[in-house]
């Protein structure tokens, strides 16, 4: 049923309009077990959730609504392998891409442990849930998934060893950037010496020529990474690099070239030899576990790839298995929801307490906004209500210095989600205390306010933060990190209705910047609106 039509709903639309006087100071003062009921432990991961506009009777009907939504029902199809990116006929399976290959042995393993009966849901009519023969191909697909990811990490150490190699250039956009670029530097502390990585997105030359200028082809690996193998930034970027790689005398393109794409034949007519695969039920934003994760298993090494992969499997087991009331994923998605429909906010500020972290802010606006900035539900019905918040962020404390003054005393109420790690890696003293200290102090700066009545050092207080801990940063805990996001935003999309795994709404300014890319080297303007044809005029002047 959709959201707006349950009975849950309704019960938030009046449980929301009792909230305007919600107080956080007076809710800690009135409950002294809040802080203890709104935080949780799960893999890696501490919570605290207590200082939202939140309570046990809004957590108890954002469960209802989960309920009436079909929330577990949803979940479980996903990870029966069932096609619920039905937009694209395709099923959503990254999450088997950390399973364990043990489990391939054991086809019962891939089953989810939810013991819901399955349903047969509009968008997946076509797979029957319990079918053995999906069973069968789950086995077969997981099968796959470890023979590659075999292939792939013995190749990331055959690189390692190779002492010739010292730049590794990652040349993809989006989903094939975003996800090795941040772990590359959240893991940086563990990237093999003698090595540079190096990741090139834009189709701005800029950015290629800036990296190019500093190599030497006879070191360089470039890594083509694309799921299509088609997107216009990264074969542009690819074909300058193949010509740059041979005007320096580089002839060996087997060995200083490889792709990582679904398209394998596509970059075999690239003249690429070396191809990790991955498969088209892998989306873009959720392909960091894929051959994608190369450049990252490369710079940490196979074992610690598989502790990237680990992490991420034990939340996807958290998803799967914890009651809902205590499964942190189901929360912060239901949360999300609260907060956009029912309270009106509309964005959500990521400050990561840790600059290797400093691209999770990009990462995550990728994971969001792509999967649920739909304005449709999954069958094409307009939808009444908000979906994806805007995500935006950088890494504290530096955020403090520049937009923390709205955040404290701007007119909207923008809910902060910090993420901090108890032990540093470096021995600098007194900087990691400083720093958790900042980050704790602003939650609390956030939630208690200051009194100066009518004054411009007056702070409202009662503004929502959660807090992230992790207690180091590991590979593990990344993927932990990086999945618990997965599945949050996978939440809220599902109880919105909507298919989060598709992304349509990019390929409108594709389609145009091919018709204006003509019209710049032509010089057409007819049936340009006035506006675009006094920019291409001045473009070409
Ligand atoms: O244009 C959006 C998008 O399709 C993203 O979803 C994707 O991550 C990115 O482009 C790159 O696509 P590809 O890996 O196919 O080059």
């Amino acid at each position: 049923m959709r959201c707006d039509q349950t009975l849950a709903w309704q019960a938030l639309q009046v449980h929301a309009d009792k909230f305007k006087g919600f107080d956080l100071r007076s809710a800690f003062a009135d409950d002294p077990d809040r802080a203890a009921d709104l935080s949780q432990s799960a893999p890696h991961v501490f919570a605290d959730l207590s200082k939202n506009h939140t309570d046990r009777a809004t957590e108890a009907l954002l469960l209802e609504l989960a309920q009436q939504t079909g929330l577990t029902q949803h979940r479980d199809a996903m990870f029966r392998g069932e096609p619920i990116n039905n937009t694209e006929g395709r099923a959503v399976m990254h999450w088997l891409l950390r399973q364990p290959s043990s489990s391939a042995s054991d086809p019962a393993a891939l089953q989810t442990v939810q013991a819901d009966p399955p349903t047969v849901r509009a968008d997946s009519p076509t797979v029957r849930a319990d079918s053995p023969t999906v069973r069968a191909e789950l086995v077969e697909a997981l099968a796959q998934v470890h023979t590659t990811l075999d292939a792939m990490l013995a190749y990331a150490e055959q690189i390692r060893a190779d002492a010739q190699i010292t730049d590794v250039v990652n040349i993809g956009i989006g989903g094939s950037d975003l996800g090795p670029q941040m772990a590359v530097l959240a893991l940086q502390d563990l990237v093999a010496p003698g090595k540079r990585f190096h990741f090139v997105s834009n189709v701005d030359g800029h950015e290629l020529a800036a990296v190019l200028k500093d190599l030497r082809a006879k070191n360089t690996l470039f890594l083509i990474a694309s799921k299509t193998f088609t997107t216009l930034e990264t074969m542009t970027n690819a074909h300058s690099a193949l010509a740059w790689f041979k005007a320096q005398g580089g002839i060996d393109v087997a060995r200083h070239f490889a792709a990582l794409t679904t398209n394998v034949a596509a970059a075999a007519g690239f003249g690429i030899t070396t191809t990790f695969g991955f498969w088209d039920w892998v989306g873009g934003r959720y392909s960091m576990w894929s051959a994608i994760g190369l450049p990252v298993a490369i710079a940490i090494g196979a074992a610690g790839f598989r502790q990237l992969l680990a992490g991420a499997h034990a939340m996807d087991q958290h998803f799967q298995s914890a009651p809902l009331a205590q499964n942190l994923p189901v929360r912060l998605g239901l949360l999300d929801v609260w907060y956009r429909n029912f309270l009106g906010y509309t964005s959500r500020s990521i400050a990561p307490y840790h600059s290797a972290l400093r691209r999770v802010p990009a990462y995550l606006q990728q994971l969001e906004m792509e999967s649920n900035g739909k304005r449709v539900d999954r069958n094409g019905n307009a939808l009444p209500y908000g979906t994806a918040p805007v995500l935006w962020g950088e890494p504290g404390t530096n955020g403090q210095h520049a937009y923390f003054q709205m955040l404290h005393q701007g007119t909207d109420v923008v809910p902060l989600e910090f993420i901090a790690v108890k032990k540093p890696t470096h021995r600098l003293k007194d900087h990691h205390e400083l720093l958790l200290a900042n980050a704790i102090a602003q939650a609390q700066a956030l939630m208690l306010g200051q009194q100066d009545p009518g004054g411009h050092k007056h702070f409202t207080g009662n503004r929502p933060s959660t807090f992230l801990l992790l207690d180091e940063l590991t590979p593990a805990s990344l993927g932990v990190l990086i999945a618990l996001q997965e599945h949050r935003v996978f939440v809220s999309g599902a109880v919105w209705g909507i298919n989060s795994f598709d992304q349509w709404g990019v390929e409108l300014g594709k389609v145009l910047a091919r018709d204006i890319r003509a019209r710049i080297v032509s010089g057409d303007a007819r049936g340009l609106d006035a506006s675009t044809a006094a920019l291409l005029a001045r473009v070409r002047a």
